[in-house]
């Protein structure tokens, strides 16, 4: 089983970036952290950081064939990109939304997302955790869909 991990603009500041939002953990110790459970899960992940939303598109494009599912924490792309949207809706992989913070309880323009419903489902508010739990709820949708 193979996992793309994406991480969208401005989280490859982690650690510096708002801590009282997104928790005090850098991006490497995140993805450590995702590695590690990987590693205990079997399961391969390439995990990737991107601050441009036409790259986190190609990259999504080459998870086709390569990949299958993807975990993407869209970043502020969650409320705007109807490209990304399209990438994901595009290459039909399997997807996990994951949020650090719990956007449901932010501003009014974090409250609305551009990918929730073309994701299998959204975890949302649990900091690092919530790649892990979204690791996890991937896992388990891939293993049930086998035929
Ligand atoms: C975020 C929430 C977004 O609204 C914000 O733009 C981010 C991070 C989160 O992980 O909580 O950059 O996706």
């Amino acid at each position: 089983m193979k996992i793309l991990i994406i991480h969208g603009p401005n989280l490859n500041l982690l650690g510096k970036r708002e801590p009282e939002q997104y928790g005090a953990l850098t991006l490497d110790q995140i993805n450590e952290k995702i590695l590690l459970r990987a590693k205990i899960e079997s399961v391969e992940v390439k995990i990737l950081q991107a601050n441009s939303e036409g790259e986190i598109i190609s990259e999504i494009h080459r998870a086709l064939g390569h990949f299958d599912g993807i975990i993407i924490n869209p970043a502020a792309y969650t409320h705007t990109s109807v490209a990304l949207r399209d990438a994901l809706l595009a290459v039909a992989l399997p997807t996990v939304e994951v949020h650090l913070s719990n956007i449901y309880k932010r501003e009014d323009f974090r409250q609305k997302s551009m990918i929730s419903d073309v994701a299998i489902g959204v975890i949302s508010g649990f900091r690092e955790q919530s790649y892990l739990l979204g690791l996890e709820a991937l896992i388990n949708h891939l293993k049930n869909s086998k035929p």
